[in-house]
């Protein structure tokens, strides 16, 4: 078989931890898994109602152009529906925008560390891969700005980035799309959006209207607790939009998961209680950290990087040994450090407790 060569040097993604694969190798009752930025206070309990109730017609193919819920988006957040692309999580749109426009003789910028899909499906395609190295958590635009060329196709930009917690400031984010030149497309990854409360982030749904080149990113998969469905959208300008979904699979995204999501998306008030939340919770971590004199990056996301006494994988194994699973920095290019999805009151007080015997 004739495999493209690149996968040769590559390896399939290494989920984190389950919580079955830890109870059984630990001998423990209860697991916390809080490893993969999911929401620990669930779906909106209208969503889940919905998956409930289920759906009749299973055999009917879903709306491929998942058209209820593009109606409902397009007018919550004021673009047309002509200017939303769904996908199967964000993950499968990284995915269509790398097939659509990377291949040999390009180039893509992203931040390192940061969510290693851009690279990843990237290098699939073929192109080169150009990594920018963070600045104290933080995307360095300039470094982004001088690696463009003729050449470069597109780049990714997280906010908040995974695993940092770090936002792009209104200001920065604003100077950089004045000067990225018109022929390459700018991702701006905003899977975390919903848990932002931070006053310099701007509403970027509109940014593509004055910079046509621009994408957003957002999912149903962390603030709005449907992980395990699978829903991701894309806002931009219709000229972008349009070519991403020639290039996408038709029916990409279940009934269930397209019924379920626009339940989630109506309830408002279940997102911002989980903002609030996660918030006060957040605060919790970054005293515990002041505390016992740990550097902590500022998140505004639903997870924190921490940094504990001594290796990141011996952290991470004593963790998993008292039944807390969270990311090794040694997996994500931050050693030193473990990624934490913030948790309930309860499984926080755990965690501490958790954490203090490391110390
Ligand atoms: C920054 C970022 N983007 C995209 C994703 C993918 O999310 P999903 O495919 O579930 O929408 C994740 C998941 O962890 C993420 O952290």
């Amino acid at each position: 078989m004739h495999w493209k060569n690149v996968l040769k040097d590559m390896k399939p993604y290494t989920p984190g931890k389950s919580i079955e694969e830890v109870k059984k190798a630990y001998q423990l009752e209860e697991i916390i898994k809080l490893a993969s930025n999911e929401n620990p206070y669930g779906a909106s309990p209208k969503a889940q109602a919905k998956l409930l109730a289920g759906l009749n017609g299973l055999e009917i193919y879903p709306d491929g152009y998942a058209g209820s819920l593009r109606t409902q988006i397009a007018r919550k957040i004021g673009v047309g529906e002509d200017e939303l692309l769904f996908g199967s999580g964000s993950d499968e749109i990284i995915v269509i925008i790398a097939r659509a426009l990377l291949g040999e003789g390009t180039n893509t910028i992203c931040a390192t560390p940061t969510f290693p899909q851009y690279k990843h499906h990237a290098l699939i395609e073929g192109a080169e891969v150009k990594e920018i190295p963070l600045v104290d958590g933080a995307h360095d635009l300039d470094g982004f700005l001088a690696a463009i060329d003729d050449n470069t196709s597109v780049v990714w930009l997280c906010s908040p980035n995974n695993p940092t917690g770090n936002l792009i400031e209104n200001d920065r984010l604003m100077s950089f799309l004045e000067q990225v030149p018109a022929h390459v497309l700018v991702v701006l990854d905003e899977a975390y959006y919903e848990y932002i409360t931070n006053d310099q982030y701007i509403d970027t749904t509109k940014l593509f209207q004055q910079y046509k080149n621009v994408i957003i990113l957002r999912t149903f998969s962390k603030a709005y607790g449907l992980a395990a469905l699978r829903v991701g959208y894309a806002i931009g300008d219709a000229s972008v939009i349009t070519p991403l979904n020639t290039a996408r699979s038709p029916f990409n995204v279940t009934s269930l998961s397209l019924a379920v999501a626009e339940e989630a998306l109506a309830d408002d008030a279940f997102i911002e209680e989980c903002r609030e939340l996660n918030r006060a919770q957040m605060e919790r971590f970054y005293t515990y950290a002041k505390e016992h004199n740990l550097h902590i990056y500022p998140s505004e996301a639903n997870f924190v990087l921490l940094q504990v006494p001594g290796s990141a994988t011996d952290a991470t194994e004593a963790l998993l040994k008292k039944g807390y699973i969270v990311r090794s920095g040694d997996a994500l290019g931050t050693p030193g450090y473990v990624r934490v999805t913030i948790g309930t009151e309860k499984q926080n007080d755990g965690f501490f407790a958790a954490f203090d015997t490391l110390l």
